[in-house]
């Protein structure tokens, strides 16, 4: 089978689709196409080692050898400015065109700008490439004064390496709680108190209402009165997602992001997407739109499947995790679940938070007890139902609970 596939987006989808496509059996044409100059690396490590460690940090996904022995064309710096549908081609910036059989979008996201922010210069950053972390890197000096607008995972994250690395830490977010979005209110509250313990000061339920340099200082007044000054401002506000490409295919969008199935194709027969460009919307009209190191692997390797006439994996109770101030925190499953109780007490040692609706354990969350999240994910697929006392008892081992369900 000599089917040329081309992949747009040489993240973390892209390049492990590439890498699955020769894994599982395929032989003809691959070219990963990518805009960063970079062969493709990790993301997560950027807020974290990238900034604490450089010189150890291991970013790389595969090395240009590996890329080269498997046969996949790398186009890198380059990037990719409209796909013909129907001819089946894509234009790159440099004026070349490639003839695809199957194209993959595995594009990503940026994130989301504030003018008023960037209009203070070279002191302001986002995080998402590896030359944001460097910049960041190159101003954090220990003394100096960070702000950080955004308390998501980006905040949360860059709040604990800046305050490791000897930086004061202020972070501002309209929000009333850390991690609103993605994580349940214990969690969040832990999160701030042991942020706070290591000086990290929180301005929740307030935006910012005005930016300005004066000199080499940043000062922000914000919507309750506050004001802050800081030598650098980083902010991470969530992302979005580019869909001029996939407008320029004809793909159905929604949401600002690219509608795939659950074997991630669009609505452009042959045109698959994957990651973070995408909402998935499944056979029952379900839509997930999941922004995870896990979930770019998924979509890609159900694409390749899907390419390669393969049956696809079983669907898994979706996961990720952050690292912040020496805790690994693994979340599993919704998020939203109405009700949550704990295994454990926060503060001292691991603990376990499980998120329950009508009875049934839909979600967790473990805090340095990483190896209670395979057996909590076995809880969640299997929905299952247990006594409330034996789930709060951290002397009952949760994969025994897992065992009896
Ligand atoms: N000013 C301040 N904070 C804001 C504003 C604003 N104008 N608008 C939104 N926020 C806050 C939200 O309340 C939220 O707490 O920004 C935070 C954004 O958090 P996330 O949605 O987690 O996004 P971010 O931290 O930017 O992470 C971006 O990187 O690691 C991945 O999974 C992560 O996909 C996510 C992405």
């Amino acid at each position: 089978m000599n089917t040329r596939i081309v992949i747009i987006g040489a993240g973390q989808a892209g390049a492990n689709a590439a890498m699955a496509l020769r894994r599982q059996g395929h032989a003809g044409p691959v070219v990963l196409v990518g805009e960063e100059v970079h062969l493709p690396y990790e993301r997560p490590p950027l807020s974290k080692d990238a900034l604490l460690r450089p010189q150890q940090a291991r970013l790389a996904l595969y090395t240009q050898e590996q890329f080269a022995e498997q046969d996949i064309t790398l186009k890198l710096g380059l990037r990719a400015t409209a796909i013909d549908s129907q001819a089946g081609t894509v234009s790159l910036a440099n004026g070349e065109t490639l003839a695809y059989d199957k194209l993959l979008l595995a594009i990503g996201a940026q994130p989301r700008r504030l003018p008023a922010l960037d209009a203070l210069g070279e002191c302001t950053h986002v995080l998402r490439t590896l030359e944001d972390a460097q910049q960041i890197r190159a101003q954090a000096q220990a003394g100096k004064r960070a702000l950080l607008v955004g308390a998501g995972v980006i905040g949360l994250e860059l709040a604990s390496s800046l305050s490791e690395l000897g930086l004061q830490v202020d972070v501002v977010d309209p929000a009333r709680r850390a991690m609103l979005r993605n994580s349940p209110e214990p969690i969040g509250a832990f999160l701030q108190a042991t942020h706070e313990a290591r000086g990290v000061r929180f301005h929740f339920a307030t935006g910012v209402q005005a930016a300005e340099r004066r000199g080499d200082a940043i000062h922000l007044t914000l919507d309750n009165g506050t004001q802050l000054q800081g030598d650098l401002l980083v902010y991470g506000i969530g992302v979005s997602v580019d869909t001029t490409l996939a407008d320029s295919a004809g793909l159905r969008c929604e949401q600002g992001a690219i509608v795939v199935d659950e074997r991630c194709r669009t609505s452009q027969t042959g045109i698959y997407a994957a990651g973070d460009a995408v909402v998935q919307i499944d056979a029952d009209g379900q839509r997930s739109r999941i922004e995870s190191w896990e979930n770019a692997n998924l979509q890609a390797a159900a694409a390749v499947s899907d390419m390669l006439d393969q049956d696809l994996a079983t669907p898994t109770v979706p996961w990720f995790w952050t690292d912040q101030c020496g805790y690994n925190v693994q979340f599993a499953g919704d998020m939203a679940a109405p009700h949550w109780l704990l295994r454990g007490t926060p503060g001292q040692g691991p603990f376990v938070a499980l998120g329950l609706a009508d009875g049934t354990i839909v979600g967790a969350v473990t805090v340095n007890a990483g190896k209670d999240m395979r057996p909590a994910k076995e809880l969640i697929a299997r929905r299952a139902q247990v006594d409330e006392a034996l789930l709060r008892d951290p002397a009952v081992a949760l994969r025994e609970l897992a065992k009896m369900s």
